[in-house]
């Protein structure tokens, strides 16, 4: 079963009397339970296309072609049946409100129940995005958390209505490599662990391989490859996923050690009767 099904799927953006073309004949599906990765240069289309699937576009926009939902029983609710992440976690965060409030807030409108139970959830949320001491945690405000943490707080708020569908524009783009790569792999075991449907958008291949099932290539608002990832990784059919593929060649490589394996002889350091002496 697929969430959305789009055919020849089109959007485009209204400046005064002109409408310029974002995305333009699209075919794609996007299966429950799978995680799709929509990759493309930055203008390419890839937040347009997450927000149409959101329901999200805004009032200049104008969509062509077909979008449909068979997947979902009646029109998703946003919160309820689709979480979204942005790109910045100021986006999705009230600067005043402190971050258990909010995320049992979420739930509280999201899905019903008291705001005891739902205070309780927003802790046992927090402890599942490895943020420290819940129950203390709960009751700081955004401000007094890191970008990282910050944006698992996000993710926290996203996901604690149970979503059957989270759509992540580029959550981890201003974050540091290491900390895109942990919130990555915290988003894949949770998504394992409830069955979610998984949009993710991001401009970084070596990312998107981490956690997709499915790839979605965009450029210049066409859809110019899309299929499983295993497949367009060893075989991509467009020049532009090539290209892609192409300036991430660590991909091909095999992965890098990890710091428990790292020699300190690679640092030339002194190790005083240390055993490489
Ligand atoms: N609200 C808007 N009004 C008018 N044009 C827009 C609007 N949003 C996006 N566009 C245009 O639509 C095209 C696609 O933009 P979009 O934001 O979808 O790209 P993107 O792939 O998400 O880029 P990035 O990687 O920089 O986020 C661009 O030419 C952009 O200028
Ligand atoms: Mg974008």
């Amino acid at each position: 079963m697929s969430l959305f099904s789009l055919s020849g799927f089109g959007v485009g953006y209204r400046d005064s009397d002109r409408l310029h073309p974002a995305v333009e004949a699209i075919d794609l599906d996007v299966p429950a339970g799978r995680h799709l990765a929509v990759l493309g240069e930055s203008g390419s289309g890839k937040s347009t296309l997450a927000l149409a699937l959101a329901g999200l576009l805004p009032a200049n926009a104008e969509t062509n072609g077909m979008l449909s939902r068979p997947g979902f029983a009646a029109p998703p609710r946003l919160g309820r049946d689709i979480g979204l992440v942005f790109q910045d976690p100021g986006g999705s965060l009230d600067p005043l409100m402190r971050v258990g409030e909010q995320i049992a807030e979420a739930r509280v409108v999201n899905r019903g129940g008291t705001w005891r139970a739902a205070r309780g959830l927003a802790e046992s949320w927090l402890a599942r995005v490895s943020i420290p001491d819940p129950p203390a945690s709960a009751r700081k405000y955004p401000h007094q958390f890191s970008g990282g943490q910050k944006q698992r707080i996000a993710l926290a708020a996203a996901l604690v209505s149970e979503p059957a569908l989270l759509i992540a524009d580029e959550p981890t783009s201003a974050l540091d490599t290491m900390s895109q790569y942990a919130i990555m792999g915290l988003l894949k075991e949770i998504a394992a662990e409830r069955g979610l449907t998984l949009v993710f958008v991001t401009h970084d291949i070596a990312l998107a391989s981490g956690i997709a099932d499915d790839i979605a290539v965009l450029y210049r608002g066409r859809l110019v490859e899309s299929g499983p990832a295993a497949r367009i990784f060893s075989t991509p059919s467009h020049p532009y996923t090539a290209a892609l593929l192409a300036t991430r060649l660590d991909l091909a490589k095999p992965r890098p050690r990890r710091f428990a394996e790292i020699d300190p002889r690679d640092f030339s350091l002194h190790v005083p009767g240390g055993a490489h002496e």
